[in-house]
Parts: C-alpha cells; sequence; structure tokens
C-alpha cells in the first residue's frame, strides 16, 4: 500500500515536472531590459518572441502600469496592429512591424517600465519588461543673495550667504557647494557652523529645479576665500557631469584690529618729489582717516596723503588716525605716525664767479661749495671729462686750450637722482695760435681750391689771406675758423696760400700748399691711397702672393743645390768646420729664406727652419743623405 502510495506520488511529480516544462518553454519573449534616453530624443523598444511549438493566433501587447494595473498602449493581432487612443502617449507612439515601440519625442513621464506581451494561442503568454531611464541635463547653477554684507561680530547670528539655484534637470541633480575648490561637506543640521538647506521643485515639464541655500557663520579669514556652487548629474552610460557656477567671495564686515601709516615711495625721498603716505587698517571697511603734522590737520583722501614737491621743511613727523568706531576701544591703538626725512643738497655755488679771463700762462683757482643732509660728492668736469674730484680745481699755465665752460657737479650717492650744478666760462687771453691745417688739392690748374685756417686765442683773431678769395668765418668751440675758396692759379700752386691770423696781442701765420691731384696709383702719399683702398690693396696682395710662392720656391731650391755643390766641394777639399761663424753664417741665410717664404704658409718655412741648416752645416753624416 505504502509502496502503490510512493508510485503514484512519482508518477504525480514527473507529471507535473513535465507540465512545468512545457509551460516554461512555450513562449519566450525577448526585451532590451534597460534603455537610456535624453529628452527630447527618440528611443526604439525591440521585443521579439520564440514558441516552443508552432503556435496561432499570435498577440502582441506592449503594457505600462498606471496605478498599480497595467494599461494597454499597442498591440499586433492577426486583426491589426496599432497604438491604442486615449494613454497620453498616443501621439508620441508608434507600432514597428517587427514588434518594437518607438516613443518619440521622449519626455521626462516616459521614464517607466513597459511590458511586452505574447500570447500564443494554446501555448498560453509570457511578457518580459524595459526599463526607459530618461536623461536631462540641468542649467548652470547660478548664485544669487551673496551681495549683502555680512558682518561677523555678531557671534550668535548665522548667516544666509547665498543661494545656488539650477533649473530643469532630470533625474534629481544635486548641488555641491565649494569654498576654495574644497567641496563642503553636506550638513543639514541647524547646530553645526556651516549648514545647507535644499530644496527641489518639480517643474510642470516633469523636470527638477535644486535649490540649495548656504548659512554660515563667517570668521574674518573668510574674506579671503571665493566660494561657488557644482551641479552634479548622471546622463546615459553611468556618466556624472558637474557644472559649476561663477565664484564669488563674501562681503563681510570686521572691526579694526590694526593700522597701518606707511611711505609709498620707493627709495629715499629729495627735494622736490612728490611724496605719497597710505593710512590703511586691516578692517572692513576702510573706516575714515585724519592726517596730522605737528598738531595741524592735513587734507588726505580715502586713506592717502599727498604732499607734493616736498622741501626739508616738509621733513617730520606725520599722524594718521582711524575712525573706526567698531573697533574695540582700548584693545586697537588706532593713531600711526611716520618719521618722514626729506635729504636735500644745496644749490652748487662757484667761486671765483664767472665769466673767468686769465691771461695765457697764469695760474687759475676755481673753488666749489654745497652743503647737504648726508654725505656728497663734489665733480670739476669740462667736455664731460672729469678734472677734479672735490671741490677744489687749480690749473697752472694755462693755454689757448683751456678756455671754456668748467662745470662743477655735486651729487649724494646715497640718494639717487640727487644732484646740482653750476658753471664757469673761462676765457684765456692771447696771441693767436693757427693749429693744425690741411694743404689743398685741384684737378688741374685754374680749378677752385677751399683752405681751413683754425686759430685759438683772445681777443677773436682777425684772418688775412694772400692771396685773397671768398672767405667766411665761422666759431666752433674756442676756435675761429676762417675758410676761403679761390682759384689756383700757377703762382698759387708754386707759392702756397698764406693764412695770418692778428688780435691785438699779436699775431700768427701759416702756409697752405695747393698742390695738382695726380693719378689714385701715384698719389703724393701712397701708404694714404692704400689706406683708403682696401679693395685695391688685397687685390694687389693676392697676385703678389702666387708669384710669391713661384719665386720662393726656385729660390730655395737654387740655394739649396749652390750650398750643397759649396759644402760638397768643401768637404772634397777638408776645409769643412764646425765652427760658430759657419754656423752663424747658415743661419742666417736660412733665416733670410724662411723671411722671403714666410707669405706661402708653414709648410716652406718648416721644411727650411734652422734644425736642417745645423744639420747641412755641422753633421757630415748628414751629407750623404743630401748628395
Ligand atoms: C526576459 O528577457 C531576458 C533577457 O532578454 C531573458 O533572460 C528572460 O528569460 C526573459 N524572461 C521571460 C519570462 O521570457
Ligand atoms: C502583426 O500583425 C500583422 C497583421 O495585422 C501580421 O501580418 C504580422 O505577421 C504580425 N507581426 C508579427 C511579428 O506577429
Ligand atoms: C617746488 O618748490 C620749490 C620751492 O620749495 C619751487 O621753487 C619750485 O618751483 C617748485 N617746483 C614745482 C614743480 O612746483
Ligand atoms: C626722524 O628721523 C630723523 C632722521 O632720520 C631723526 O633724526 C629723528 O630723530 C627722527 N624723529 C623721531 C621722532 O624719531
Ligand atoms: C673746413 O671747415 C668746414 C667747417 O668747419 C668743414 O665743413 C670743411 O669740411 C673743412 N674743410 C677742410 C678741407 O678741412
Ligand atoms: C690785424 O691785421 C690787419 C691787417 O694786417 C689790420 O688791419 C688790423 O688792424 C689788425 N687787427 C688787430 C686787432 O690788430
Amino acid at each position: 500500500m505504502e509502496r502503490a502510495m510512493l508510485g503514484r506520488v512519482g508518477i504525480c511529480c514527473t507529471l507535473f515536472a513535465v507540465a512545468l516544462q512545457v509551460c516554461q518553454a512555450s513562449v519566450m519573449v525577448k526585451v532590451t531590459p534597460e534603455v537610456e534616453v535624453i529628452k527630447g530624443e527618440t528611443v526604439k523598444l525591440p521585443c521579439s518572441y520564440t514558441t516552443s511549438a508552432p503556435a496561432s493566433p499570435i498577440v502582441v501587447q506592449w503594457f505600462i502600469e498606471v496605478a498599480g494595473a497595467r494599461k494597454q498602449i499597442a498591440y499586433n493581432s492577426s486583426h491589426g496592429f496599432g497604438v491604442d487612443a486615449g494613454t497620453g502617449m498616443t501621439e508620441r507612439l508608434t507600432m514597428g512591424k517587427d514588434l518594437s515601440l518607438t516613443i518619440s519625442p521622449v519626455m521626462v513621464e516616459d521614464d517607466r517600465t513597459y511590458f511586452c506581451q505574447v500570447t500564443a494561442g494554446p501555448l498560453g503568454f509570457s511578457d518580459n519588461k524595459t526599463q526607459v531611464k530618461v536623461f536631462f541635463p540641468p542649467e548652470k547653477p547660478v548664485v544669487t543673495g551673496n551681495n549683502q554684507a555680512i558682518s561677523v561680530s555678531d557671534a550668535e547670528i548665522f548667516s544666509e550667504v547665498a543661494k545656488c539655484i539650477s533649473r530643469n534637470g532630470f533625474p534629481q541633480p544635486r548641488i555641491i557647494w565649494f569654498k576654495d575648490a574644497t567641496p563642503l561637506p553636506e550638513v543639514k543640521d541647524q547646530k553645526e557652523k556651516t549648514y545647507m538647506i535644499p530644496s527641489v521643485v518639480k517643474e510642470a515639464s516633469g523636470l527638477y529645479t535644486m535649490t540649495s541655500t548656504l548659512f554660515m557663520h563667517p570668521v574674518k579669514a573668510d574674506a579671503k576665500s571665493v566660494f561657488h556652487c557644482t551641479v552634479e548629474y548622471s546622463m546615459p552610460n553611468k556618466q556624472i557631469k558637474q557644472e559649476s557656477s561663477d565664484e564669488f567671495s563674501l562681503s563681510l564686515l570686521y572691526p579694526t584690529e590694526n593700522v597701518f601709516f606707511q611711505l609709498k615711495n620707493q627709495g629715499p625721498v629729495k627735494e622736490g618729489d612728490d611724496v605719497l603716505m597710505k593710512c590703511e587698517t586691516d578692517g572692513n571697511p576702510q573706516p575714515e582717516f585724519e592726517f596730522f603734522k605737528e598738531e595741524k590737520e592735513l587734507r588726505g583722501l580715502k586713506g592717502m596723503l599727498e604732499v607734493k614737491n616736498v622741501s626739508r621743511k616738509d621733513a617730520g613727523i606725520y599722524k594718521c588716525e582711524a575712525m573706526d568706531f567698531d573697533a574695540l576701544d582700548g584693545v586697537v591703538e588706532l593713531i600711526k605716525t611716520l618719521n618722514l626725512s626729506v635729504h636735500y643738497l644745496d644749490p652748487v655755488a662757484v667761486t671765483p664767479e664767472g665769466p673767468l679771463f686769465a691771461a695765457k700762462g697764469n695760474t687759475v683757482e676755481l673753488q666749489c661749495r654745497t652743503k647737504s643732509s648726508d654725505e656728497f660728492t663734489l665733480k670739476w668736469k669740462k667736455d664731460s671729462k672729469v678734472l677734479s674730484q672735490s671741490g677744489g680745481l687749480t690749473i697752472e699755465s694755462v693755454t689757448l686750450a683751456h678756455s671754456g665752460v668748467y662745470l662743477c657737479v655735486g651729487a649724494v650717492p646715497s640718494v639717487p637722482g640727487l644732484q646740482k650744478q653750476a658753471s664757469v666760462t673761462l676765457t684765456v687771453t692771447g696771441k693767436p695760435e693757427i693749429d693744425a691745417s690741411v694743404n689743398g688739392f685741384v684737378e688741374k690748374e685754374g680749378g677752385m681750391v677751399t683752405l681751413n685756417c683754425s686759430a685759438l686765442g683772445h681777443p677773436a683773431p682777425q684772418f688775412t689771406w694772400k692771396p685773397s678769395g671768398k672767405e667766411s668765418v665761422t666759431v666752433v668751440g674756442n676756435k675761429v675758423i676762417s675758410t676761403i675758396t679761390l682759384e689756383a692759379s700757377a703762382v698759387v700752386l708754386k707759392d702756397g696760400v698764406i693764412c695770418e691770423a692778428n688780435n691785438s696781442l699779436g699775431k700768427d701765420m701759416k702756409r697752405f700748399q695747393v698742390s695738382i691731384k695726380s693719378d689714385p696709383d701715384k698719389a703724393s702719399d701712397p701708404n694714404a691711397v692704400n689706406r683708403g683702398n682696401p679693395v685695391f690693396k688685397t687685390a694687389e696682395k693676392q697676385q703678389g702672393g702666387s708669384s710669391a710662392v713661384v719665386i720662393a720656391v726656385v729660390v730655395c731650391v737654387l740655394l739649396l743645390l749652390l750650398m750643397v755643390a759649396l759644402l760638397f766641394f768643401l768637404s772634397k777639399k777638408g776645409k769643412l768646420s764646425c765652427g760658430e761663424k759657419d754656423k752663424d753664417v747658415a743661419s742666417a741665410d736660412m733665416k733670410s729664406i724662411v723671411v722671403m717664404s714666410s707669405e706661402k704658409g708653414n709648410e716652406e718655412a718648416s721644411l727650411l727652419n734652422k734644425p736642417h741648416a745645423e744639420q747641412v752645416s755641422c753633421q757630415r753624416p748628414s751629407l750623404a743623405w743630401w748628395s
């Protein structure tokens, strides 16, 4: 009995298992489990099926779930295929012949589960589901309410620092606050020093607008920080993206703890400078300031005190007082002082005062003096040449050339730009002295020649030319130059032209030669022509160089032959000696050869240098080799 029972149970189980297998295998529906799409784009949900045996009729239906119940949105059966009306998405749906369902354009509410169900006559039905995920990037976050001034001293009060809004994202994005590029932890506990109050608004479009309000109890150091907020959102393929707001800083108000009063000028201040002094505090905002010097109030502007064109009288103690009523009384010293030093150099005084006259040969003594706040130097200069490094300058037995302007320059090395100068003009009186003169040249007899006669001397010399011509006078420095243009007649070519310079103290004269300009090659001064014509010079050198090589080689060979013959002859007669005299003669000869061939380079020169000469003259065994 038991055995029969067991047998029946076994058969039942087997049948049940077979039935289950048939059930499972009858219809198989294949869909894409998850599809991601950006709002506004098109998405296609494929569906296909397989049956374990041929069956009909086949009905394919697409469903969504509404309030816990399935609602058909599209179908395909032997009676036809299409989209159901009145589903709210009818307009945007297309049923494909391949059983796929296409949604276009996708809206936020399309983010849901879709079921594809296949009914295959007697085989029964089966379904499978597709999850559609919709994405939409939110707008760049915008910060508002960040420009109100916040007082740091109100220790109890938490201030709304800023509000960050990022509109129209899907799914819900996240707002993160940053202080100096460091994310602030998301804190909602209002007992913390910093916290955020987030809020979400679902727009009519289904998109989310996120808001986060940042509350802080700011400290003074936060004034230097920059803040921003970032929205973090998802996009297809598990991408996490971010977009940041513009940066902003807090306008914090905090009382003064220190006052600073500084000179803004670079380097030491000297008379004539414009001086700028600045008073500021480490509080915000900057308070009003008052400036004083020796109890006298001065007018400043926004903490700046300017004194134009300072003089030594402006040196002294300046005072700045900050009028900060928020500052902690008694703790903060609100008055600061500044000791302004003004460096100066008095105008340079020269004795004796000019204009100065001295007769040639006399001694001239010049003195220059000044005073300064600092160590200074005095220099005497003439034509930018320094003549003395002290205040005194003595010129013994002056010449006409000593005439000119003497400059005394005073300077304070420790204060750049502090410099004063004065000058005196010295005139040395004496009879004229004609200096270096240049002779004249003409193309041919009868041509016009111009001559310059330049003379020193005071009173200014007068010029007389013999013969005379067209004359003009110019003054260059302490020289007077007379220029004459005349015809180079036969007499002029023969006797030259005489220039005479005279003044009340005497006279000087000079004869100028005038000659006919000859061929450039045969100029009166051949060196001058060569110097002035480098092209010509190199050409000559090259030509001369190559012929010199040939000549030198020939001479060398001839001399060698001659010497060998001579030595051979002498050795035959047994008269060869190694005496100093012979050696000298030989080396002297060699030297001249070396000199002659020097232009050809080292090759020949080394071939014929001294050791060989000695060999030839002194070493008998080598003679065999030479012959
Ligand atoms: C649903 O589809 C998945 C993959 O396409 C498949 O593995 C699964 O067996 C299907 N389920 C049914 C009940 O057909
Ligand atoms: C969809 O229905 C049509 C007739 O309405 C039929 O011809 C077609 O074969 C069906 N498609 C599938 C894949 O069953
Ligand atoms: C500066 O002040 C001095 C007197 O102290 C005066 O002689 C000079 O002209 C002033 N210079 C300018 C540029 O105002
Ligand atoms: C101000 O500076 C000058 C020169 O540097 C100095 O002689 C003077 O004593 C200073 N005054 C004060 C009050 O420090
Ligand atoms: C003569 O002097 C004048 C003016 O100084 C100058 O231009 C000219 O070159 C001089 N001529 C000669 C030949 O030195
Ligand atoms: C210079 O010489 C000329 C002619 O020789 C003469 O007329 C003139 O008075 C002299 N000048 C002086 C200053 O002596």
